[in-house]
C-alpha cells in the first residue's frame, strides 16, 4: 500500500518500512538503536576475526540506557576544551580496553567513574579496541553523549605470536596485552594515565587516584606482600638463575595489573615494553609462568612499584581463575570494586547464580533489559 507523495521517489516507503522492520526483527529496539544504527549501517566494519568476536549478526550487539550528564563541581581545575585538551596539563586520562564480551563491564565502569568523580568534564577516557573499533564508538557515543574519549585500533598481531596458552583462555585474549602498548599508542604529551581493567567499578572520584605521587618509580598499584611469589612462576624458572636473579636485591610483591597509575615518561625512557616482550618471548621458549599478562608485569616491576592504599583494588571479586566461587569484601574502605577472577557479575547476572557482592555492580549496570521493553 504505497502512495506516491509529492516528487519522492516511489521507492522510499517500502524501503523506510523495511528498514524499520529489520531493525526490530534484528536488535532488542531501544531508543538508542534509532539513533545509532543508521550509522553502524553505512559505516559497517569488515566481518569481525577470531573466535572470541561474536558473530557476525548484529543482534548481538545489546542495547543500554543513556546515561544522565554529568558536570564538573566548583572546584575543578580548568581544562580548555576548545583547545586540544589530551594535552591539557589538568585532563585526567584513563585507559581501558573496548570489546564485545567486556561491554557491559566496561560501561558499567564508565558510569561508575563519572559518577563519582568532582571532576566528571575532566576525564578523557582512552580505549583500545581491537575489532569493530567504530562500531564501539558509536555505541560508547551514544551512552554517554557527553563523553571525552577516543578509541584507538589496537593491532592484535602485535602481539598474538607472543602470547602463550594459559590456564584461563580469556586471559590470553590479545586485547589483554594492550596495557604494555600504551605509551607507543597515546599521544607523547600524555605524560600519566591510569590503566583499568572492565571488570571494575569506581566508587570513589578516580581524581584521588589520579594524583598519587609515584617517586622515582614507573608504575604503582596496591601491592600484596604477604602473598607468595613462588606459586606465580614454575619450577623451571626458580631453577635457572639467569633467569630468577631478577628479583635478587628486590622485594616483589604480588600485584593486579588490572589497576595501575602509570607515568608514561619514564616508561618511554626506560622502554618496558620491550622488556615485558623479551620475558615474553622466554615464555614461548621456556614455560616460565601459568597466568597470562600479568607475569611479565611481575618480572619487569616486582619490587619497583610503588604502593597505593589497597582500597583502590578490591580485588578477587569474581572469585579464582578455575572455579569462580564466590568471594566476600575483604575489611577496609574500598574505593574500587574489582571482579578480578573467572567469574563476571554480568554474567552471574544473566545465569541467575549471582553473588552477594554482585549487588554492588547491579546500580552501575546500564543495559536495557529486553525484558523492559516488551
Ligand atoms: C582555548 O583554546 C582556544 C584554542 O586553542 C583559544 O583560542 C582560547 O583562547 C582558549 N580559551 C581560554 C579561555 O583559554
Ligand atoms: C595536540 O597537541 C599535541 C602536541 O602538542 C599533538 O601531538 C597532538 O597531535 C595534538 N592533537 C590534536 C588532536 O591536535
Ligand atoms: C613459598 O612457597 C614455597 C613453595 O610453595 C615454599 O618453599 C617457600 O618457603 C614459601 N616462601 C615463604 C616466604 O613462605
Ligand atoms: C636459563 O634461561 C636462559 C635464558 O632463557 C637460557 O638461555 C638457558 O639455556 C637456561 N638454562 C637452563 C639450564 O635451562
Amino acid at each position: 500500500m504505497v502512495h506516491r507523495q509529492g516528487n519522492r521517489p516511489l521507492l522510499t516507503w517500502p524501503l523506510i518500512i523495511l528498514s524499520l522492520l529489520s531493525l526490530v526483527s534484528a536488535t532488542r529496539v531501544s531508543p538508542f538503536d534509532f539513533r545509532v544504527r543508521p550509522e553502524l549501517h553505512s559505516d559497517r566494519s569488515p566481518e569481525p576475526q577470531g573466535p572470541q568476536s561474536y558473530a557476525a549478526s548484529e543482534s548481538a550487539w545489546p542495547s543500554f540506557r543513556e546515561a544522565p550528564v554529568f558536570r564538573n563541581g566548583r572546584r575543578c581545575a580548568f581544562v580548555n576544551r576548545t583547545g586540544n585538551d589530551t594535552c591539557d596539563p589538568n585532563s585526567v586520562h584513563i585507559a581501558m580496553t573496548l570489546d564485545v564480551e567486556y561491554l557491559r563491564g566496561s560501561i558499567a565502569a564508565i558510569f561508575s567513574i563519572l559518577k563519582h568523580t568532582a571532576c566528571p568534564e575532566n576525564v578523557i577516557f582512552h580505549f583500545f579496541a581491537a575489532n569493530r573499533d567504530e562500531e564501539l564508538r558509536f555505541l560508547v557515543c551514544s551512552i554517554f553523549p557527553f563523553l571525552r574519549f577516543k578509541v584507538y585500533h589496537f593491532d592484535e598481531a602485535l602481539v598474538n605470536s607472543r602470547i602463550s596458552p594459559s590456564v584461563r583462555p580469556a586471559l590470553d585474549h590479545p586485547l589483554n596485552y594492550a596495557r604494555s602498548y600504551m605509551s607507543d599508542i597515546l599521544e607523547p604529551c600524555i605524560q600519566r594515565v591510569i590503566y583499568l581493567d572492565s571488570d571494575l567499578i569506581v566508587v570513589d572520584d578516580i581524581v584521588k587516584l589520579w594524583g598519587t605521587k609515584l617517586g622515582p618509580h614507573a608504575i604503582g598499584a596496591p601491592e600484596y606482600c604477604h602473598t607468595n611469589m613462588t606459586k606465580y612462576f614454575t619450577d623451571a624458572f626458580w631453577a635457572n638463575r639467569t633467569l630468577s636473579r631478577i628479583f635478587d636485591g628486590k622485594k616483589p610483591c604480588y600485584f593486579n595489573t588490572g589497576v595501575m597509575v602509570m607515568d608514561m615518561t619514564k616508561w618511554r625512557i626506560a622502554n618496558y615494553r620491550a622488556e615485558i616482550e623479551h620475558w615474553m618471548g622466554v615464555q614461548s621458549r621456556t614455560r616460565i609462568y601459568e597466568l597470562g599478562s600479568l607475569p611479565p608485569f611481575l618480572l619487569v616491576f616486582g619490587g619497583l612499584v610503588e604502593p597505593i592504599d589497597h582500597r583502590w583494588n578490591q580485588h578477587g571479586l569474581g572469585g579464582d581463575n578455575l572455579e569462580g566461587k564466590c568471594r566476600s569484601l575483604h575489611p577496609g574502605p574500598v574505593s574500587l570494586l574489582h571482579w578480578s577472577g573467572k567469574g563476571k557479575p554480568w554474567i552471574r547476572i544473566d545465569q541467575k547464580k549471582t553473588c552477594p557482592v554482585d549487588s554492588l555492580w547491579v546500580p552501575y549496570d546500564l543495559l536495557l533489559s529486553p525484558l523492559s521493553y516488551q
